[in-house]
């Protein structure tokens, strides 16, 4: 994971058509998806950031793990993502290093992505995503 790009930064957001707004109208992001993400429990919107994405999601139920960790807040910041480009040999390699996972095996992602998440308590309390893209 060495100079990894950066993939995403994934916001959770209580409005998701006021903070798409925020970020399209007033901060001129341009949009790149809308999708739900079954696996996650969300809908998802990415903003292009350079080569990087802004994620807003919106948990899809008030009792999921996402909607109890940005509690009342209008947002929180959720995770940092890093592209890799082959997701079992980092979460093997990473795995051997001592770092604990929360995925042991990698799980589908918004936009067609390839995703696992590393445990916070292994990346000083920043939960992690290792994200191999679809192409
Ligand atoms: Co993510």
């Amino acid at each position: 994971m060495i100079d990894a790009p950066l993939d995403h930064i994934a916001i959770v957001v209580k409005d998701l058509d006021a903070t798409v707004a925020l970020y399209t109208e007033t901060l001129g992001f341009s949009r790149v998806y809308r999708e739900i993400v079954a696996d996650q429990d969300v809908e998802a919107v990415g903003l292009r950031a350079g080569d990087a994405v802004i994620e807003l999601l919106r948990p899809l139920s008030e009792d999921s793990p996402i909607a109890k960790f940005r509690g009342d807040a209008a947002t929180k910041l959720h995770h940092t993502a890093y592209r890799v480009d082959d997701i079992r040999a980092e979460l093997a390699r990473l795995k051997a290093a001592g770092v604990r996972l929360i995925d042991d095996e990698p799980r589908p992602g918004a936009h067609g992505n390839t995703i696992a998440f590393l445990h916070p308590k292994s990346t000083g309390g920043v939960l992690i995503e290792l994200c191999q893209r679809s192409v």
